[in-house]
């Protein structure tokens, strides 16, 4: 029997046959590479560790979501709750997705779930059958890949970014694109396509799905009969005036979309567990029967806020106002400190083309950048022998500090990138941190015999100029 390699890592050796199909389940390296960045920071060998690697939110949970939660909880509202959300909280929930979705939501197309991710699971589990294929982006969120190959392996094809070539489209910040005469190629050469995934604001790139690109897929939708993991956990926070635009917004396609979102992101309830899909009346019949033998229900206390942060929830003699206003003012403030602090982390990495080539900063919290350049240079390859993108990220933490993530944990259109989240404070960790991977990678271009667009003297000041640009005259 092979022992699945995250076992055989740490010398586990079961003492039983185990499911083969954990050979094929990955990993979300977020949560396992934090632990090496606490490994290293808590070494004392850097001052400091920059932290660019996480996918947690900055900003904590809104004040006034707490004080319903301890309002709860004072109420004891602490047994069993209803398996698919209490119906007065998927009725607060439909009204605000019918509301800014522009298409009927009922609560009966609501499941609240112990987090977005849930729904990945859920819908593998209920939509596809043998010799069925999923479709999901590269790079994109690695669940997708990893949850499809462990229940479903050898049926995942992959709608891989076009790489942007074009030097003026670059120099407007477009560097990687989802194209739909991609997509169609994989339609023409396979059948049974059953599911496609599709993430926007998307983790890791940052970047936005256009509208037209979306309403490309619903043809392409009609056409084959398939459906649609919507992805839009980041649908708050986009930037630049930039409307994000939902598949559910395309007359017809409700019946044909499971839309995971919830509270994580947008509310920075990571921790909290809490989220909701939107689907189906007939897959969320399903999906609360598997909900039942998962997790019978999510947490009750939870279950209040998730109903308070779109309108009144009254349960068991208990009235729990909405918070809904209150809270879309904080968030609001969230959102803005996030768009300042992706155009400046854009714009400082670009201070190093054409080594490091970024995208703009569309929406999310993360940007993309190119460092294939510096991954071709003479001293990386030949005398530091970084072979990839994951070595860089390996090196730029244990040597130099700064914790990133490297882009073919996303995929294999991810190789030669690597992902930046600009979640962290900007004082502690975005502004120092740009300063100081600029001057490596000025060290490592210097050192090959090259010669960068601008010299170590001269970060501090460019990057001033930068802060000035996006933190000091703007001010909210
Ligand atoms: C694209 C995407 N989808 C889903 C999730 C999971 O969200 P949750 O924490 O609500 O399960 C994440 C979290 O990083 C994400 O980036």
């Amino acid at each position: 029997m092979q022992i699945p390699k995250f076992l055989s890592d740490k010398g586990f050796v079961p003492n039983v046959t185990i499911n083969p199909a954990l050979n094929y389940l990955g990993t979300e390296t977020a949560f396992g590479f934090g632990a090496e960045v606490i490994k290293v920071e808590n070494s004392g060998k850097f001052p400091q560790i920059y932290k660019f690697h996480v996918g947690d939110t900055g900003p904590t949970t809104p004040e006034p979501i707490i004080n319903v939660a301890i309002e709860a909880l004072k109420n004891k509202q602490t047994k069993y709750g209803h398996f698919l959300g209490y119906p007065q909280v998927r009725q607060n929930i439909a009204t605000y997705w019918s509301q800014v979705r522009g298409v009927e939501i009922k609560p009966e197309n609501i499941l609240l779930e112990p987090a977005g991710k849930s729904a990945i699971e859920l819908t593998l589990q209920t939509l596809i059958a043998p010799g069925d294929k999923i479709i999901v982006q590269d790079p994109g969120y690695p669940v997708y890949e990893s949850l499809a190959e462990f229940y479903h392996h050898g049926q995942v094809l992959h709608w891989q970014a076009h790489k942007e070539t074009n030097p003026s489209a670059i120099a407007q910040g477009k560097t990687l694109e989802f194209r739909v005469e991609d997509l169609e190629k994989l339609f023409s050469e396979n059948q049974n396509i059953k599911l496609l995934v599709i993430n926007t604001p998307q983790n890791p790139t940052g970047m936005m799905m256009p509208k037209e690109t979306l309403e490309q897929v619903a043809e392409l939708v009609k056409q084959h009969k398939f459906f649609v993991i919507f992805d839009d956990i980041y649908d708050q926070i986009v930037f630049g005036g930039r409307k994000h635009f939902s598949f559910l917004s395309i007359p017809g396609m409700l019946d044909w979309t499971v839309n995971l979102n919830g509270y994580s992101k947008n509310y920075a309830m990571t921790g909290w567990r809490l989220g909701f899909t939107v689907a189906p009346a007939w897959l969320i019949e399903i999906f609360g029967r598997l909900a039942i033998n998962k997790w019978s229900n999510v947490n009750k206390m939870e279950q209040i806020v998730a109903g308070a942060i779109y309108g009144d929830v009254d349960l068991d003699g208990y009235h729990y106002k909405s918070v809904k206003d209150e809270v879309q003012k904080i968030i609001n403030q969230d959102f803005v400190e996030y768009e300042k602090k992706g155009g400046f982390v854009s714009e400082a990495l670009n201070l190093l083309k054409p080594y490091i080539v970024c995208n703009e900063a569309e929406g999310a919290f993360y940007l993309f950048p190119s460092f294939q350049r510096v991954l071709d240079l003479k001293y990386v390859k030949e005398d530091l022998g970084l072979k990839s993108d994951v070595d860089l990220r390996n090196w730029l933490l244990n040597e130099r500090g700064v914790a990133t993530l490297s882009g073919s944990d996303f995929g294999e259109m991810g190789r030669g990138y690597i992902r930046f989240s600009y979640a962290e404070d900007r004082e502690r960790h975005i502004i120092p941190g740009m300063k100081h991977i600029l001057k490596v990678v000025i060290e490592l271009i210097e050192k090959s015999g090259e010669v960068p667009s601008i010299k170590v003297e001269e970060v501090d000041g460019k990057v001033g100029e930068l802060v000035k640009k996006y933190f000091v005259d703007n001010l909210y």
